[in-house]
Parts: structure tokens; C-alpha cells; sequence
């Protein structure tokens, strides 16, 4: 251990709020006196929902500027009706699971459950060991897939398959008995936070009984942690801001570290989203490069400050970033860039290796979500970059998609755009590619420098500040409606607006409830320009969305929409991750999930979690009869000796987060 690397002062910092380092003198559109200008313009025209949104007018419809009929979102009827057919939940602080009359709600595979290898058992007090926690699902689950058995084939079981699902982060007061109560760190202590985040691999199947159990000896059962060996595959790959120690050929690094929302790919592989992740690291040097200090590497001390673990070992003094006082043995500085990616992962093949894909930008992803299949085009991806006045990307690969050849190597080679959101409801999508023209120019006029597209890359949220993207309220989730590619995302929430920051597309100062933005791209995916308006501003009983007929009422009032999933049949379903005060003092309850139908927007609650819980993470069976959703952090304001909530386990027992398996007691569809 090298003492003057070494943070001298603990603070952890649990408070689950992202950090905002978006401080760029990016081109600010948004300003009030452009909103002015352009609510002049428009209201001369005929007036869309996104200016309407800031006006408060009622005049509906999203219409471009030259008073033609726009090319509004539409969204056909849904063929399954009837949908929507439960009674809606009420909003409420029990510290359980709430269903629709008609539904149950079981719990699956709970933080700690043993996974894998020698099966060691979850120890109630929270003793058990570094070693186990390397064998026992994570802590903090979050994005989540339900992969068919035989998907592989293109069967559709919805009795058997692999649940693979997303491990945030950790709680630091209620993974160990006493929580975090030693500094420097202790190894084992480490180790085992280290193993509690990651991903697992969970092979379920369906009992007799209806039930849902994990198939014990299966191959499939795996944990990949935040130690777990992966590669570096896209442009990144071999750059010399990613060689270090464990890879000097910039090819391999170890782990992924605060992955929530995720991914699926058509090729049947799981896509982990970085999101949180700078925190884990630390650089003390009195000045950060650009690739740490804009994503907010820490300057004082890692989260949980692995990097002073004792006795000390190269895998955890790797979380130290700092060259001054470093020696070449202990020069860690480019660990922090192979972290702020999407990672794919075969659930299929337990031993693959996960592959970090680069081209898809670095930044704090939140979710990744596909457009539409369209064979013999190319793949379009969306991903949200979810801190205050971050933005929102789309990746169009260069290879076209065909079934039968589709792969992770389209995800290697493409064009990465951010967006940005004109007052008038139109949107372009920037290039940040270094043989763009347009890239270029602005590059230089804001006296900036990339050496080739994998410093783009590496400098993502730079290269987004001097395109003019478009700063928004924390992008979290993005959906893409199955039939018609319209893109829905939430933006969950920003309190640090002000009432000059506003623009139609974030149009609320203080924006504490957060809302829902969506897209339709014009002609084509793989376009350039697309429309949107506001889907729903979210808020108490009473909020209106302008443009709309929408009023919340009390079966579907919520705040910090999160988790969003568009099933099969066309609805559109909504999480909420509102924070410990707004659930405990808000006229809200607690988090919950809600669906709506993108056409009418009617809107009902669904579910309610337990207390100080986060509802995140869905996937359904393709029958859409078994919905899987993740119940996160349930007393999330406890202390190492005083629990807020004692879910799933009841009693006086440490919560746990887990999934939860929700079925209708007729047999029939989710949601009917
Ligand atoms: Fe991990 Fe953005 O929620
Ligand atoms: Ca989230
Ligand atoms: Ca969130």
C-alpha cells in the first residue's frame, strides 16, 4: 500500500443522488430569451405540445413550425383489448407488495441467495463472507431480462429460462453485520461489496404449482461481479488511455460496477448498463484529466473506499486513480476509463467473457433500448445518460441487421449522435464522430481536441457539451413502442432547474416530479430528424400535461418516473424511484409501478413496493402471463441496528431486495 495514495478521510456518500458535472458553457438554445423568441414564432404558427408544455396552453398537437399538419406521434390502437380491465391499486406505505384484486405477487431470488459453486447459505445477520457473496446473488437489483430456455432456437417458453438481472450497488449499512465500521477497509469487507454488485444469471423454471424456483445444478447459474475479467471490444480497444497494469495492451479490464438499467439484443444476449460508476474511484491529483473530472471521479475518497482495503492487493488498489505519489507499480490512472460503457454478456455460455462496447459512448448509462428490427437496415440503439443536464444518445451501426447473421460485432462499428430538442418540437440527432465535417468545425471552434474517435469516445459528455446538445432532467429509461418505433424516456427528475435554465423540452423549473419525453424519428430510424412532444409531466393529483386531456388523479399520481418497458401488447409500463423523503412525506407513498396505454393515456397504478424501496427492473414471459419486476434498496434509510423495513422476510429481519414474480390468480394476461 502506497500511504500517499491513500484517502485519509472516509465519507460515503448512499444517498443514491447523481452527481451533476455538466458545468459546460455548451451552447444554452435553452435560454429564456430563445424560448421567448421561439413562443413568438410558433404562436404565430399552429402551436405544439412542447410549446404549449411551456406556455400552459391547452392547444393540442405536436406540429412543426410551417403550420402543416405535423407528423404527430401516433400510436395505433392496441389488438388485445381488453386491457387496463384491474382495479387500480391506491398509493400507500405498507411495507409490502400491493397487487391489483385478482393478482398475486411471490418473491424470487433475494440478495444473498446461493447461486452458484458450493451453495453457501444466506446468513440472516449479514456475516456472510467475501467468498460467498462471490456465490450468492448481489445486492441492489435493478434492469432485467427474462431469456426464453429455448430462445436460441426462437422458442418462446414462458414456463423455463434465464433470468439475468442488473446488482446497482450496495448498502453500506446493511451488508455486514454492523455495517461499514472499520477504515482503512477490510479486505474480506471489500471483496464481498466488490461481489455484491455485477450481474446475475439465474436459471428459473415453473413448478406444478405455478411457482417460480431456481433450477439448483444448472450450468447456467453465474455471477459476474465487479472483479470479473472482461474485454474491451470497439474503437476503445488498444487505446492508450486504456492500457494499464492488468492489460498492457488495452484490450482487457475487470468488473462492471453500477449497472442499472439494461438491455437485450435480438441475438439473445443481456446488455448491462455503467451508470454511477465514477464514485468508485479516486483521484487526488490537483488536477483530473478531462476523462475523469467530467464524469465526476472523486477527489477525496472512492464510495467505500475499496482503494484503502487491507492488507492491500492490486484489485482494490486499482479504485486509485492518482499518478502523484504512484509508483509504476502502482499507477492506476487509466482504470477509470475501461468503467462508463455497455457491456454484453451471453447468458447462454457461462463461460463467455463480457464484452464492454465501447462505440456506444461513455458516460452514466442508464438503460440501452433498440428501435425497431428491420432487416437489411441498420441496428438504431438509444441510451440515456442519466445526471442533471445530461443528454440523450442514439447509436445507428454501420452494418445493416440481418436475423440470421446479427450479432455483438454490429455493436462495434457505427455512428454515436446526441439529441437535441428544438423549442418548435422538432429534434436533431448531432454526430460526435470525428470524420463528421460538422464535428469537426465544432471541435474547433471550441478550441477542443480529440485525437482520434476513441478520445471521443472516452470524452462522450465532451463531445456531446460542444455539439449543442440539448440538457436534460436526468434521462433514465427509454422504450420504443413495439409496432411503431416511437421512442418514450423518462426524465426523472432535476431540482437544480431554474427558471432561466427552461426549455419546451424540460420545461418546469425545480423540476421535482420529473416527465416523460417522447420521439418519432421522421421517415426513417437511422434519421436525423425526428419530432416529439411531452408524453405526461408527472406530479400530484391535479397536474395537468398541457396539450393533452391528461389530469393525474388518485389511481395514477406519481413522481420521478424511472424504469419505463413496453410489453407486447403495446403498453407502456412506469417505475418510480422518488427518494426516501419525497416517498416518506410526498402524497405519494411509496415507489411504484404504473401502466399506461400510449393512446388514450389512460393511466393506472399497478404495484406498490414495501417500504423505502425502489421499483425497478421488468421482462414478462412471452405470454406475457409471468411479470418479473425488481423490488430495490427496501429500507433504504436504515441503520446498521434499526431497519426501516423487514421486506421480504418479515419479523425483525435485515431487507433484502429481490425480484418479484407477479401473476394474475385466472391465468390470463398481465395487465388484463
Ligand atoms: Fe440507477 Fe438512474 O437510476
Ligand atoms: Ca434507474
Ligand atoms: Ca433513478
Amino acid at each position: 500500500m502506497t500511504d500517499n495514495k491513500t484517502a485519509t478521510k472516509l465519507t460515503i456518500d448512499n444517498s443514491g443522488i447523481d452527481p451533476q458535472t455538466n458545468f459546460s458553457a455548451n451552447p444554452d438554445f435553452s435560454t429564456i430569451m430563445a424560448s421567448r423568441i421561439a413562443r413568438r414564432r410558433f404562436l404565430k404558427g399552429s402551436v405544439g405540445a412542447a410549446v404549449a408544455a411551456i406556455i400552459g396552453s391547452s392547444l393540442a398537437g405536436c406540429s412543426s413550425s410551417d403550420n402543416e399538419s405535423a407528423p404527430a406521434p401516433v400510436v395505433p390502437p392496441v389488438a388485445n383489448a381488453p386491457l387496463l380491465g384491474f382495479a387500480a391499486v391506491a398509493a400507500g406505505r405498507a411495507d409490502t407488495i400491493m397487487v391489483p384484486e385478482g393478482y398475486s405477487a411471490n418473491v424470487l431470488l433475494p440478495w444473498g441467495t446461493p447461486l452458484t459453486g458450493s451453495y453457501p447459505a444466506y446468513l440472516a445477520d449479514g456475516s456472510n463472507s467475501g467468498s460467498d457473496q462471490e456465490q450468492q446473488v448481489g445486492m441492489h437489483h435493478d434492469g432485467m431480462h427474462f431469456f426464453p430456455i429455448d430462445a436460441r432456437s426462437n422458442g418462446e417458453s414462458s414456463s423455463e429460462g434465464l433470468l439475468v438481472f442488473n446488482h446497482e450497488y450496495i448498502d453500506n449499512n446493511l451488508i455486514h453485520p454492523n455495517g461499514i465500521d472499520s477504515f482503512p477497509r477490510l479486505a474480506d469487507q471489500v471483496r464481498k461489496e466488490i461481489a455484491g454488485h455485477g450481474v446475475s444469471v439465474a436459471h428459473i423454471q415453473q413448478q406444478a404449482d405455478g411457482s417460480w424456483a431456481l433450477v439448483n445444478n444448472s450450468p447456467f447459474n453465474r455471477r459476474i461481479t465487479g472483479a470479473t475479467p472482461m474485454e474491451l471490444a470497439g474503437p476503445v480497444r488498444g487505446s492508450a488511455k486504456v492500457i494499464t497494469k492488468y492489460s498492457p495492451d488495452g484490450s482487457r479490464t475487470r468488473g462492471t460496477l453500477n449497472n442499472c438499467g439494461n438491455g437485450f439484443t435480438p441475438w439473445g444476449t443481456y446488455l448491462t448498463c455503467e451508470e454511477n460508476w465514477a464514485g468508485y474511484f479516486v483521484n487526488t491529483d490537483a488536477e483530473q484529466p478531462r476523462e475523469h473530472q467530467r464524469y465526476g471521479v472523486s477527489a477525496s475518497n472512492g464510495r467505500y473506499a475499496w482503494e484503502t482495503a487491507t492488507p492491500a492487493a492490486d484489485q482494490y488498489q486499482r479504485f486509485n486513480a492518482s499518478t502523484v505519489g504512484a509508483s509504476a507499480s502502482d499507477d492506476y490512472r487509466n482504470e477509470p476509463n475501461t468503467f462508463g460503457w455497455i457491456v454484453e454478456i451471453d447468458p447462454f455460455n457461462p463461460d463467455s467473457v463480457p464484452q464492454k462496447r465501447t462505440a456506444l459512448g461513455r458516460f452514466g448509462h442508464e438503460g440501452i433500448i433498440f428501435g425497431k428490427l428491420e432487416e437489411g437496415k441498420p441496428l438504431v440503439l438509444y441510451s440515456g445518460d442519466d445526471s442533471r443536464f445530461e443528454y440523450i444518445y442514439k447509436f445507428v451501426s454501420s452494418a445493416p441487421y440481418y436475423q440470421n447473421t446479427a450479432g455483438g460485432h454490429l455493436l462495434n462499428d457505427g455512428v454515436l449522435y446526441v439529441a437535441r430538442f428544438n423549442d418548435d418540437g422538432s429534434g436533431e440527432w448531432l454526430p460526435l464522430d470525428i470524420n463528421h465535417a460538422d464535428f469537426q468545425a465544432k471541435a474547433s471552434a471550441a478550441g477542443v481536441q480529440f485525437a482520434d474517435q476513441a478520445d471521443v469516445l472516452l470524452n462522450t459528455r465532451l463531445a456531446a457539451d460542444i455539439s449543442g446538445a440539448t440538457k436534460m432532467d436526468r434521462p433514465e429509461w427509454g422504450a420504443v413502442h413495439p409496432d411503431t418505433g416511437e421512442v418514450y424516456f423518462t426524465l426523472t427528475n432535476n431540482t437544480r432547474r431554474t427558471a432561466e435554465q427552461l426549455d419546451a423540452a424540460n420545461p418546469r423549473a425545480n423540476n421535482s416530479t420529473g416527465h416523460i419525453i417522447r420521439w418519432m424519428e421522421r421517415d426513417t430510424q437511422e434519421a436525423t430528424a425526428f419530432d416529439w412532444d411531452i408524453f405526461l409531466l408527472a406530479g400530484d393529483v391535479g397536474t395537468e400535461t398541457p396539450g393533452t386531456d391528461l389530469v393525474l388523479d388518485a389511481d395514477n399520481h406519481l413522481a420521478s418516473p424511472d424504469g419505463l418497458w413496453f410489453d407486447k401488447n403495446g403498453l407502456l409500463w412506469i417505475q418510480t424511484d422518488m427518494s426516501g423523503s419525497q416517498q416518506g412525506e410526498g402524497p405519494y407513498g411509496n415507489n411504484q409501478m404504473l401502466v399506461a396505454d400510449p393512446v388514450t393515456r389512460q393511466m393506472k397504478r399497478f404495484l406498490v413496493g414495501p417500504t423505502d424501496a425502489e421499483v425497478t427492473g421488468i421482462s414478462a414471459t412471452p405470454d406475457m402471463k409471468t411479470l418479473f419486476v425488481n423490488i430495490q434498496h427496501p429500507g433504504d434509510r436504515s441503520s446498521p441496528d434499526a431497519f426501516t423495513s423487514n421486506w421480504p422476510d418479515g419479523g425483525s429481519s435485515r431487507p433484502r431486495s429481490a425480484t418479484v414474480v407477479v401473476t394474475k390468480n385466472d391465468g390470463g394476461v398481465i395487465g388484463s
